[in-house]
């Protein structure tokens, strides 16, 4: 059997590193990757369920491949990632044609039963329990830990990771579908996660970023002491060879003046918190369970300013939740235009079957209102960026670079590369491929909102 891939991913960082431990896997068992789902013997997607429209699209995607199945009776289609442990059976009713369903506890499993499949065992369907479906340990074991060791070629470029130090999310944050389909918070033990990135370090990667719904909730119980976050990346930052840790997503409540201490002091780790505040309103907090109100949030973003005043602060904001006046979305605003945050990500609430919100509260925001109240807050918002970037022209910034720029590649003339500052800001800037993977200086000489543009000293 010819065993050649295709894998979509879709959704957060959290499925951008389950793809590449799902590839690093089925390369080891014989697979090699392909770009188009028309050369592939097996096409995977690797689903989100945080909106309804992310769905939608897998739903049609699946949808376009019926009559490539029907041709190809052979092709195995796998649904792999939160809308698999989200609709289980449900995706076998609405796309007869798909071979596996696969929940993001059940990851390992891939390889057996993708095999099992091209051995004629028919369709296979492989999910963890539900929340409520017994003792915790039970449901724990049921979100399996999987991290297999990753070559370079696993990954999207050899000297950058991503490393998952907790799995799951307890927050039951009223909206989020999240605590039900990646399950229940577990933290890695700080030994494997050091190891892990001393392996990376050896490998050639520069930069980790660590992973977790809340990561700034880590905690390692498996010692004599509890180790938190702050004393990992104390740990970490003594990682030969290893030149920059991200950290993401933080959970306000969990920022402690230890972590943002830790941030400041430690060389390698970047001064860059992604702390999503959701909304500005008391009132509409509560109602998502957000666990604080916008006065704790603002307590909390001054400590980092505080500290760290040169701090990257981005923020992620839900519109049109449930019961969400003119008011409360006004101190939305209010909060953006306070924070000037580096930038945000907004947006529409989308109700999400089985959560308390979709349980207790009317989806009474117009769809028209949602989509006005998301437009304006981008554009303020956007304005902030830009301002904001202002100040950086002239400085000199360094950047890792990533790869070739997407944007505007020209020919015939130097390529164009893009890189990161260590406040995650993009860079674009004209150089040869050979800079790839290296750390170096450039001086900006041009800013947008979302990139800066400079040249290389
Ligand atoms: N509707 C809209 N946005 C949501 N998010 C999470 N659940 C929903 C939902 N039901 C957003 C939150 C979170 C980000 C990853 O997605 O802002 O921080
Ligand atoms: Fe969802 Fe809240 Fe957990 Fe984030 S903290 S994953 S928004 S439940």
């Amino acid at each position: 059997m010819s065993k050649r891939l295709y894998i979509q991913t879709v959704g957060c960082q959290m499925n951008v590193l389950d793809s590449e431990l799902a590839v690093a896997d089925l390369l080891q068992a014989g697979y090699e990757l392909v770009d188009s789902p028309r050369r592939a013997d097996t096409i995977l997607f690797n689903t989100c369920s945080v909106r309804q429209h992310a769905e939608d699209k897998i739903y049609s995607a699946l949808g376009r491949l019926k009559h490539v199945k029907d041709q190809h009776p052979h092709k195995i289609i796998g649904v792999l990632g939160c809308m698999a442990q989200k609709d289980q059976q449900e995706i076998f009713r609405r796309a007869p044609h798909v071979d596996l369903v696969l929940g993001p506890g059940q990851l390992r499993r891939l390889p057996e039963l993708l095999a099992q499949i091209a051995a004629g065992r028919g369709p296979q369907l492989e999910v963890s329990l539900d929340r409520n479906a017994g003792h915790l340990e039970v449901i724990q074991q049921s979100f399996q830990k999987h991290n297999p060791v990753r070559t370079p070629d696993a990954r999207s470029t050899p000297y950058q990771a991503m490393v998952r130090i907790v799995f799951g999310c307890d927050k039951f944050c009223t909206y989020c579908i999240v605590p039900s389909v990646r399950g229940p918070e577990q933290s890695r033990p700080a030994d494997e996660i050091e190891q892990e990135v001393r392996q990376l370090a050896d490998q050639g990667c520069l930069e980790v970023t660590l992973l977790g719904q809340t990561v700034d909730s880590y905690q390692d119980r498996t010692g004599k002491r509890t180790v938190r976050l702050a004393e990992l990346l104390e740990r970490l930052d003594n990682v030969q060879g290893l030149r920059r840790i991200k950290f993401l997503t933080s959970h306000p409540r969990h920022i402690t003046a230890d972590l943002i201490q830790a941030v400041r002091d430690l060389p390698k780790v970047s001064p860059y918190f992604h702390v999503p505040a959701q909304s500005g309103s008391d009132e509409i907090l509560k109602r998502m369970r957000r666990g604080y109100t916008a006065r704790a949030y603002r307590e909390m973003f001054s400590q980092i300013r505080e500290t760290l005043p040169d701090a990257a602060v981005t923020s992620d904001f839900i519109v049109g939740f449930c019961g969400e006046t003119e008011e409360d979305y006004r101190q939305t605003v209010e909060l953006v235009r306070w924070a000037r945050f580096k930038n945000s990500f907004i947006f529409k609430y989308s109700p999400r079957p089985k959560t308390k919100a979709a349980e207790l509260y009317e989806d009474d925001v117009p769809d028209e209102v949602k989509r006005l109240r998301n437009n304006e807050l981008l554009a303020i918002q956007n304005q902030i960026s830009l301002d904001d970037n202002q100040p950086l022209a002239g400085r000199t910034v360094e950047i890792l670079v990533e790869g070739p720029s997407k944007v505007g590649r020209k020919q015939n003339t130097t390529p164009q590369l893009v890189g990161r500052t260590r406040d995650d800001r993009i860079v674009v800037f004209d150089g040869p491929e050979h800079l790839i993977g290296q750390i170096l200086e450039v001086r900006i000489e041009k800013i947008d909102a979302f990139t800066l543009f400079g040249v290389q000293l």
